[in-house]
């Protein structure tokens, strides 16, 4: 039987989560290697973990198995007021999720988002976001089967491919 715990990151886990980040980075650094640096010390900084930490509108989660960490999860509480167009917003952005290879599978993702969410429903906030990269069919899916639904697309065009193809 697998234990999966929670906790809030706390700056000491700023070392464990730029690490752990180490992860999601090479899953985009794999699928778009002319966009995204493989990963390194400095691709998401310990110091940088330190001053979203410092952020009221930061929340970030440590998951564990079986007491190890072995994934994280960064979002954003925004805030968007009213304008011209638009009624106020407010939405929790979930920037980063991310498992250990060798732990994914068991629940821990899933469990991240849980803990997201029930940070937001307290909060008031009822709308979760975040963006995918097409290319990344694991994690599209897990979030599609985690009830997260598109809702604008972000076009491109290749202007080095004949026809404009992707
Ligand atoms: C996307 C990601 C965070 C999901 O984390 P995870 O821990 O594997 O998620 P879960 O274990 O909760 O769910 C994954 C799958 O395992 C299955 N699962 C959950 N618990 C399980 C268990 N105890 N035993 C077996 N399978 C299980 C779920 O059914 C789920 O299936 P699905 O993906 O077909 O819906 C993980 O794959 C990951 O880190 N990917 C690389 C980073 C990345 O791409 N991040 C997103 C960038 S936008």
């Amino acid at each position: 039987v697998t234990l999966l715990t929670l906790r809030r990151a706390e700056v000491g886990d700023a070392g464990l989560v730029s690490r752990l980040n180490g992860d999601v980075q090479a899953v985009h650094a794999e699928g778009l290697p002319f966009r995204f640096k493989p990963p390194n010390a400095e691709t998401f900084p310990a110091s940088l973990v330190v001053d979203l930490l410092g952020k009221k509108e930061t929340l970030m989660f440590i998951g564990c198995v079986d007491d190890d960490p072995a994934g994280y999860l960064y979002g954003e509480i925004r805030r968007l007021p009213e304008n011209a167009v638009r009624y106020a917003v407010a939405t929790v952005y979930v920037h980063h999720i991310s498992v250990r290879p060798d732990c994914r599978g068991r629940g821990l993702g899933t469990a991240l988002l849980d803990a997201v969410r029930a940070a937001a429903l307290g909060l008031g906030i009822t709308q979760i976001g975040l963006e995918v990269w097409t290319f990344n069919e694991r994690a599209l899916g897990f979030f599609r089967r985690q009830g997260f639904a598109p809702v604008r697309a972000a076009l491109q065009q290749d202007l080095r491919a004949p026809g404009g193809g992707s």
